[in-house]
């Protein structure tokens, strides 16, 4: 089983629909056996919460389903993960601030974008939180390019084909 975790601020927002769009590109391969994967904040504010609304319509407008309590990161996480992908680099620090504490390299922490194919625009997948709609569709054209590429780099690393 390949471990995989996404981590925003909230865990309401990019995480949760990070996690349902990796889940739901899986399935479509017939890899749901070969991964598991979760999401999580590096905040206590929405803990025990379901996915915000927006992004619970922009994952249904796009076929997806997504259903998830709203949880923060732990210790116990940065044991468990083989990868840990990280939504913006304020999260990526203070995942960072986490590991410190406990002396621990950074290799398994990543930041979605990097994955993102051509992408010239920016290395953070941007806090809808604030904004529109518009905003979390934004958020899941980004995501799930950069899934699909996250993905087919797991797949050549642990050989791992349906
Ligand atoms: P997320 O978005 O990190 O993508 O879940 C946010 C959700 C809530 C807050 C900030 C960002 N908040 O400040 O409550």
């Amino acid at each position: 089983m390949i471990k995989v975790l996404f981590v925003c601020l909230g865990n309401i927002c990019r995480s949760p629909l990070a996690e349902a769009i990796f889940n739901h590109q899986i399935q479509k391969l017939n890899l749901p056996h070969k991964f598991k994967s979760d999401s999580c904040g590096t905040s206590d504010y929405h803990i025990g919460e379901l996915p915000d609304e927006r992004s619970i319509k922009c994952a249904n407008d796009h076929g997806i389903k997504i259903s998830h309590r709203g949880r923060q990161l732990s210790h116990a996480d940065i044991r468990d993960f083989d990868y840990i992908i990280a939504m913006d680099k304020s999260n990526r620090s203070n995942i960072y601030k986490l590991m410190d504490t406990y002396s621990q390299t950074h290799d398994q922490i990543h930041l979605m974008r990097d994955f993102q194919p051509n992408n010239s625009e920016s290395e953070e997948v941007p806090d809808p939180y604030y904004g529109g709609e518009d905003g979390f569709e934004k958020v899941y054209q980004i995501l799930d390019e950069s899934i699909k590429e996250l993905i087919a780099k797991l797949q050549k690393e642990h050989q791992v084909y349906a």
